[in-house]
């Protein structure tokens, strides 16, 4: 099928999710395209629609298709100083430490790897996902376009679409490995709007433990100074003795040194 640049039928994904096209931007529509040809098509009815249209590309809920969506916006993040947000006290910039080079395993919606950035870390954030990534490159190049916004971001954060247990090995020398992944939803506390960790479940789905597993295993041969996963509260370790513990109200963020 192809694509003119103006409102296109919809096309429905394997992966949960419909395609409208309703812009001209060159930007976006060779991103639609990308995507479509990750996903291929399929027939199915699907909940979630993304949306690529003037304000950039957004997240729909199908069945209100001219309703506002989800977008990645860099710019509703508070930076001020005293706000806390930036503030390196924080459990997660406690258990990164001292160091400079952060690859976040798991990006979803940018949100860790977006604040670790302004922090000063230099961050490469992987997302497995190409719906959630089509949605990061286009929350990155708004704000990019933001000049306070793209000076506080300083050139330091970039995402790459892949799975990271196989991007790995692409990376040279990281210094920290962090890991936040999808499960449990009900008892972890994110840092994403009730409406986003829906979203996020729907098309992601829930975590595979296996591939945790092999992800935190793979992280312990790759990173060269530590690595850092988010866990419920509650939730086993998984693995025995971290070398710190950072303890949040519901989640943790347990640390271990490389194998
Ligand atoms: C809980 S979300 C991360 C939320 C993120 N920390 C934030 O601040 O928005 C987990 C994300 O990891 C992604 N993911 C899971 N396994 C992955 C893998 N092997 N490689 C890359 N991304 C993966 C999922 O698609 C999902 O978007």
């Amino acid at each position: 099928m192809s694509f003119s640049k103006t409102r296109q039928g919809s096309v429905q994904h394997p992966e949960g999710v419909e395609v409208v096209v309703d812009t001209q931007d060159d930007r976006l529509v060779k991103e639609s395209a990308h995507l479509i040809e990750q996903l291929g098509r399929d027939k199915t009815k699907s909940k979630y629609t993304v949306y690529f249209g003037a304000k950039g590309v957004e997240l729909r809920l199908s069945s209100h298709i001219h309703k506002k969506g989800i977008l990645v916006d860099f710019s509703t993040i508070d930076r001020r100083i005293g706000a806390g947000n930036l503030s390196k006290k924080q459990q997660l910039p406690k258990a990164i430490g001292d160091y400079t080079t952060v690859i976040d395993a798991t990006a979803g919606f940018g949100k860790d790897a977006m604040l670790l950035t302004l922090m000063g870390y230099n961050v490469i954030a992987i997302e497995q996902s190409p719906i959630i990534s089509v949605l990061l490159r286009d929350g990155l190049y708004r704000a990019q376009l933001n000049t306070e916004l793209d000076e506080a971001i300083g050139g330091r954060l970039q995402f790459v679409e892949s799975n990271s247990i196989n991007h790995f090995s692409k990376i040279e020398n990281p210094e920290v490995i962090y890991i936040d992944p999808m499960f449990p939803p009900k008892k972890k506390k994110s840092a994403l709007p009730p409406g986003h960790i829906q979203a996020l479940q729907s098309i992601v789905g829930h975590e595979n433990p296996k591939e945790t597993t092999l992800m935190f295993e793979a992280a312990l041969q790759t990173a060269t100074q530590r690595i850092v996963i988010k866990r419920p509260t509650h939730s086993q370790h998984i693995k025995n003795n971290p070398v710190a513990v950072h303890e949040g109200k519901t989640i943790r963020y347990d640390v271990y040194r490389p194998s």
